[in-house]
């Protein structure tokens, strides 16, 4: 590896804003787009490009010569890695969630057998122990046993990924400058702290920012996402935390039913975990009255679609 710049490996950027047109924007009176970030890479996609951008960069500069990370049986930050490292040159070591997998190749996800035919070294965690994987005691030993590897935390989010959601966040305000609502997913947080980090204000109307969390009980990811944001925002924020739908990764009848309508109207895939929850989330906003008519929403698709792959 003889430089630190990582290149984009795709073609597509900026990706494109995409108007999108239903009765209910017209009802309503609020202009409605969405940002096709799923379609920056087939792997490295949406906001996984951008958490691991600076990322790659500074494991180059320290002369790491892997990545190691965490992630459940379907991350996809577990399936973006293991590409991303293959693609710039680094081995990739996963500690995933579920000790009981290590034996059963079998019921490996689509996720984890890609992940493993990218190179990636799978080291499986009782449940138990994975929950220590943000301890000082377990980070010291994986840095003593595997020198080597850059350690990025669990979905990559850390100060780093913040700065690349921030180049995100730019290519949003160059597309539509008079944006007044944005929507994003939220797993662990890194993606909306990002956006509302660098969202720049506008002086001509307030702006809003909407993290939907895909998982119950998410309030306790409040205090991380306010030490990212710092005390600078300049835009309003708020964690919304009632359209999980019963918890990461579940999916109802009717939510799926939701999926396959949009993904027919629009002709755009949608993730079964975290997209379609935050635009079922952004049209009960909507038919509950909160966005006022003139509103111009900005929805961002954060990619995940190979999670599609385990439906
Ligand atoms: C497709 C997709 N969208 C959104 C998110 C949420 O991002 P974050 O973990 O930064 O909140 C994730 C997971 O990390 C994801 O894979």
């Amino acid at each position: 590896m003889d430089s630190t710049k990582i290149t984009a490996p795709i073609a597509k950027i900026p990706t494109p804003l995409v108007r999108l047109y239903h009765p209910l924007f017209e009802w309503h009176g609020v202009n409605v787009w969405i940002k096709r970030d799923d379609l920056n890479h087939p792997v490295i996609q949406g906001n996984k490009w951008h958490k691991l951008k600076y990322n790659l960069a500074a494991a180059k500069q320290q002369q790491k010569t892997a990545l190691l990370t965490f992630g459940g049986a379907y991350s996809n930050h577990i399936a973006a890695t293991a590409y991303a490292a293959q693609l710039y040159g680094f081995e990739s070591i996963g500690f995933i969630r579920g000790d009981e997998l290590a034996q059963q190749t079998d019921k490996w996800s689509h996720t984890l057998k890609a992940a493993a035919e990218n190179g990636m070294q799978l080291h499986f965690l009782s449940r138990q122990n994975y929950r220590l994987k943000q301890s000082a005691d377990f980070l010291a030993k994986l840095a003593t046993d595997f020198p080597h590897a850059a350690i990025l935390p669990e979905g990559g989010s850390n100060e780093l990924a913040l700065q690349g959601v921030g180049e995100l966040m730019a290519e949003i305000e160059a597309q539509l400058p008079a944006w007044t609502h944005l929507y994003c997913a939220v797993g662990t947080g890194g993606t909306f702290s990002g956006l509302v980090k660098h969202a720049p204000q506008s002086h001509a109307t307030e702006r809003h920012i909407y993290g939907v969390a895909v998982l119950a009980n998410a309030t306790y990811l409040l205090p991380q996402i306010h030490e990212w944001i710092g005390p600078q925002a300049t835009v309003q924020w708020q964690l919304l935390d009632n359209h999980h739908a019963g918890g990461y990764g579940k999916l109802p009848a009717a939510l799926q039913q939701f999926k396959q309508e949009m993904e027919a109207r629009w002709q755009i895939p949608l993730d079964p975990v975290y997209n379609t929850k935050m635009l079922h989330a952004f049209f009960s906003e909507l038919q509950s009255g909160r966005l006022p008519a003139g509103a111009e929403v900005v929805l961002l698709h954060s990619g995940g679609l190979q999670g599609n792959s385990q439906l």
